[in-house]
């Protein structure tokens, strides 16, 4: 059993909405289960703690802040080696650098090199469960939860599903793709910490018989899970409305093919209509916002506003490599930018939203966690959750230590580390699933 003292910032895991728990002077206790993950046996106060647990060796993190590690709701870890390659929006990009890029996933070691790069950078980010996309290759899948499993990291990933609109090297065939998805069901699933999400690219790269197929395996898996992109670009929309002339939307293509259901993860979002707000809500799926992508790639902005009223379950991604950073921060900040943005999806004029700083906060950790379905094992530390935690360091730079010195509120100082901390304030990350609760520094302990 081991203990930290330092401020604690964690959310009630069964709220719909951010409940923010926060103790200045707090202590965080946590033990190995049977399984060797750790797990959270108590959060609050120091004062009213350390009576409880007098044996226990306690960690002084006083000045720093334990919060959640976060959680990524959408990534692509082939696309590491990419970020920041500018193109002509969406469908120019994965023409031009996506797919000739991740065809090098046919080769295992270089899929191994990749994975294990990937793991450590999203690690150092404080980054310690993630929604990811592999390739088409059923290996580059098997290398990424190889080297998650290493970690003790709790990942989840799946085989990309490309049958048609895609060129040589990253197409793959209707049946063999459906029989690896269910093969790789089988290898990764519930192995430890580690999960599977069934991957259909999107709807324009996926031929009927895909979907299908798709969607019967989600039927027959009901606790793996589906992840894609939807209304992500407007001439992808236009091009899905000629693919499906005969669906109401976008959306309902997925959902005529028994892929809307919870446990399905969809990113972006951005040119949905009330109609399938209300299927996303009724449903349970869940879109993950990409703000960063969505800007670098010109996509547009996520309605918030429209999104909120309608109840949909939502969270937040770095898209990586749409998306520019592996930082939470640097997506929450976005976030915020977008949501302040007054245009709509539509390009209609409306007034922005100003995202609370728990807000933000709770949709990139308990807020994802919901939409996982993983509320109370991983993105809360309440009592029972598994113990993945990053511990902050608000002197991490000169201006992030003026700053947060200055904050009159909880709040004002949630919203000054927001928008100025990076990865050099992510000084630790513990993973519960690690050999002995080993954990990743970015500084050596003093
Ligand atoms: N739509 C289909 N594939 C992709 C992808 O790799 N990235 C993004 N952002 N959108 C997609
Ligand atoms: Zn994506």
């Amino acid at each position: 059993m081991r203990a930290w003292r330092a401020s604690l910032l964690w959310f009630d895991p069964d709220a719909d909405h951010p409940d923010l728990r926060f103790e200045r002077d707090g202590l965080l206790v946590a033990a190995p289960g049977a399984d060797g993950v750790w797990r959270v046996q108590a959060i609050g106060a120091f004062e009213a703690l350390r009576p409880r647990w007098p044996q226990v060796p306690v960690q002084d993190e006083r000045g720093r802040l334990i919060a959640p590690g976060f959680i990524d709701l959408h990534v692509h870890y082939p696309q590491t080696d990419i970020i920041g390659a500018p193109a002509d929006g969406l469908l120019p990009w994965l023409e031009r650098y996506t797919f000739p890029h991740e065809s090098r996933f046919a080769d295992p070691a270089h899929a191994e090199a990749v994975a294990a790069f990937f793991l450590d950078e999203m690690r150092r980010h404080g980054v310690t469960t993630a929604l990811t996309f592999a390739t088409s290759h059923p290996a580059s899948v098997d290398a990424l939860l190889r080297q998650a499993q290493a970690r003790g990291l709790r990942w989840i990933a799946g085989k990309v599903l490309q049958d048609r609109h895609s060129p040589d090297g990253v197409r793959d065939e209707t049946e063999t793709s459906l029989a690896d998805t269910e093969a790789l069901i089988a290898r990764w699933h519930g192995q430890g910490r580690l999960g599977y999400a069934i991957t259909p690219r999107f709807a324009p790269s996926c031929s009927d018989a895909q979907l299908r197929g798709a969607g019967e395996l989600a039927a027959r898996h009901p606790d793996v899970w589906i992840q894609s992109h939807v209304a992500e670009n407007v001439d992808e929309v236009r091009w899905v409305r000629e693919l499906y002339p005969h669906d109401r939307s976008y959306l309902a293509v997925y959902e005529r093919f028994g892929l809307l259901r919870r446990r399905a993860v969809y990113a972006h979002g951005i040119y949905l209509d009330d109609a399938d707000r209300a299927r996303l809500a009724d449903s349970g799926a869940a879109i993950a916002v990409s703000p960063t992508s969505n800007l670098f790639l010109g996509s547009g902005f996520f309605d918030y506003g429209a999104a909120r009223a309608a109840g949909v379950t939502l969270g937040l991604a770095s898209d990586v490599g749409g998306g520019m950073s592996f930082s939470p921060f640097a997506t929450m900040r976005a976030a915020y930018t977008v949501g302040r943005a007054a245009v709509r999806g539509d390009g209609a004029a409306k007034l922005g939203v100003s995202l609370a700083p728990e807000d933000l906060w709770w949709q990139h950790t308990a807020g994802a966690a919901r939409a996982l379905g993983l509320q109370g094992v991983v993105g809360s530390l309440a009592p029972g959750s598994e113990a993945d935690f990053v511990v902050l360091d608000p002197q991490a730079t000169p201006l992030l230590a003026r700053r947060t010195a200055q904050a009159a509120s909880l709040a004002e100082w949630l919203f000054a580390f927001i928008m100025l901390a990076d990865e050099r304030a992510v000084r630790d990350v513990h993973v519960a699933g690690a050999p002995a609760l080993q954990h990743s520094s970015n500084v050596d302990a003093a």
